[in-house]
């Protein structure tokens, strides 16, 4: 059977930052630890006055057309994945192919375009549609480009704004690909959730708290159901476990949960009993609450252990260098995620083809899936590829007063001023709502 994943991934960070630690907690008089260690960030992305979904989308799929020699005819589909769109109609895959096609001989008039919408989840979403358009046989040997983008902005004093984010990740789904091979293992949790959404509003109306509850209850939902498919889980079966990432101490969660699920009944739980005793089991309990609080006390002890701590550093830690640095990005964070681990393990000269990872991607509203994947043989050419560490280092620093303006530039509801901090260079702007962009 051929197999069919991800060939090649580009990312496109928003060119300006604002520094949690130094800028944003002195702002709000609060610990810099707070978000630092707390909510595990050291800065967000903000795209620029001239940045906006479609223009970082379309910038990420040139550079990703480029370094692949593709040509719009080599393209059957593109998929937009993004809770940030500003048109109801007009998917925003049809602003980014016109963006493109200003720039390439040919055009995209026989791609199917669309827009995926359910809030964090709906890149991996395009990624699953992209895989079952082509193990169909309907992509005449052609390749969908998947691009996750977004500018995840919350209103002024919300808990959110501290887990700001922008930037876009362009995915190209083929046949033979040389990153990641997609496995038909795949486990749902899904249920009608109203604790971040957005009515007819930009900024999300979110109980931040509960949003972090209904996470993990999701996330545990779609690993049982994944178990169903699959077989049980064990940690060693996984090199890395990349999570969607709003911010890390919410993977710290869900990693916890799911180390705990998976090493139920195992060697590790016999390895640790001295240490912390044995998992709680439901029939030794009266009742729920009760069951429930000891296992959180087996959690508690269980995330202070050497065993765990060493698995943490390993499979979930690499997962999120780059995040810590960009903040959340909504529909590409769990994209981001798998490329901070593949690029921790080039830089550490690991061997990775053929190794497997288990991807969590979590929307509010609510979903999380579950899935596997093997690193493909060309994974290492992909990860060198990668400019993101050039672009995130030419980040324009913003300052308290800054930030303000930038964020009242992006608010729908005002005037956009587009006052610019950095000098667009050979990328797509936004000019104005109207023709909308055009390249500099
Ligand atoms: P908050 O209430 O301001 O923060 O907002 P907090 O008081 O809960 O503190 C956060 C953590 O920092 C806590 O750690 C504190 O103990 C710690 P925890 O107990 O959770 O492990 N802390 C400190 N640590 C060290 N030194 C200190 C210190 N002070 C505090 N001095 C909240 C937190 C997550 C609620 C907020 O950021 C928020 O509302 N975020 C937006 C919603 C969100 O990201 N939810 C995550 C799950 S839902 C999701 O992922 C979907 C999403 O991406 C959207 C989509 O799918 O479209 C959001």
């Amino acid at each position: 059977m051929t197999a069919v994943g991800i060939d090649a991934l580009e990312i496109w960070t928003g060119k300006l930052k604002l520094d949690l630690a130094e800028t944003f907690a002195p702002a709000k008089d609060d610990a810099p630890e707070k978000y630092t260690k707390g909510l595990g960030l050291e800065a967000s992305s903000f795209p620029d006055t001239y940045e906006d979904i479609v223009t970082m989308g379309a910038n990420a799929a040139k550079r990703l057309m480029d370094r692949k020699g593709l040509s719009p005819d080599d393209i059957g589909r593109i998929d937009v994945a993004t809770e940030s769109a500003f048109d109801n109609s007009k998917p925003v895959s049809t602003y980014i192919a016109g963006c493109l096609e200003d720039v390439y001989d040919g055009d995209f008039h026989h791609a199917n375009k669309g827009e995926r919408k359910f809030a964090c989840v709906a890149g991996t979403q395009s990624i699953d549609d992209a895989y079952n358009w082509i193990k169909a046989g309907r992509n005449r040997g052609r390749a969908a480009l998947v691009i996750a983008t977004d500018t995840a902005l919350y209103a002024r004093g919300d808990p959110g704004e501290a887990t700001q984010g922008a930037g876009a990740v362009a995915m190209l789904v083929t046949e033979n690909p040389s990153l990641v091979e997609l496995s038909t293992d795949q486990g749902y949790g899904s249920a009608d959730e109203t604790d971040f959404l957005k009515p007819n509003q930009q900024f999300p109306s979110v109980d931040g708290k509960r949003s972090v509850q209904v996470y993990l209850a999701r996330m545990r939902e779609a690993l049982e159901d994944y178990e169903s498919v699959a077989g049980r889980t064990h940690p060693d079966d996984f090199e890395y476990i990349p999570f969607h990432t709003p911010f890390p101490g919410m993977v710290r969660k869900a990693a916890l949960l799911g180390f705990r699920h998976m090493t139920r009944g195992t060697e590790i739980e016999d390895g640790l009993a001295d240490e912390i005793g044995r998992q709680p089991r439901e029939d030794e309990y009266e009742d729920w609450d009760a069951y429930e609080d000891a296992i959180r006390d087996y959690m508690d002890a269980l995330k202070e252990t050497e065993t765990y701590d060493e698995w943490y550093g390993q499979a979930i830690d690499p997962t999120l260098s780059l995040s810590r640095r960009v903040g959340n990005w909504y529909t590409g964070s769990v994209h981001v995620a798998r490329m901070s681990a593949l690029k921790t393990a080039a830089e550490t000269g690991r061997a990775l083809a053929g190794d497997r990872l288990l991807v969590g991607s979590y929307g509010s509203g609510a979903q999380a899936e579950i899935h596997s994947e093997t690193v493909a043989d060309g994974w290492r050419e992909e990860v060198d590829a990668l400019n993101i560490d050039e672009q995130l280092a030419r980040r324009y620093d913003l300052s308290f007063e800054e930030y303000g303006r930038v964020h009242d530039a992006h608010n729908h509801e005002k005037e956009r001023e587009l006052e610019e901090f950095t000098v667009p260079s050979g990328e797509f702007v936004f000019t104005g709502w109207g023709r909308m962009n055009e390249r500099k």
